[in-house]
């Protein structure tokens, strides 16, 4: 399938996450400090927690269950109890149309 809008970019407030669903696949969408729009898994890997009601600080976003934060570039726990990380979509602006394709993940090292 092709990049579907998730929403307007003038939608998103600074560090603060917002769930999307496309094709069935939740994802939290994240507008950071420095003006840059990321995507990752909505799941939390540690549990069946959605990460979209947690915090945003720095590049990261903790989950508010039991404090996992994920690197929001490279959707790794960079703290326990969480192991496994998040997917990572490749998010396209288009104007004001924020698009995610949730077949295209982005490579991250
Ligand atoms: S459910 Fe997310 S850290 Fe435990």
């Amino acid at each position: 399938m092709s990049a579907t809008r998730v929403c307007a970019l003038s939608e998103l407030e600074q560090d603060t996450a917002r769930r999307v669903e496309v094709d069935g696949v939740p994802m939290a969408v994240v507008l950071d400090g420095n003006g840059e729009v990321h995507a990752i898994g909505d799941t939390c890997t540690h549990g069946d927690i959605s990460l979209s009601e947690g915090f945003v600080e720095g590049d990261t976003l903790e989950c508010w269950a039991h404090g996992s934060a994920f690197s929001l570039s490279t959707g790794r726990p960079l703290n326990l109890p969480a192991y496994e990380p998040v997917p990572v979509y490749a998010v396209t602006i288009d104007g004001d149309d924020v698009l995610i394709d949730p077949a295209v993940r982005k490579e991250v090292n």
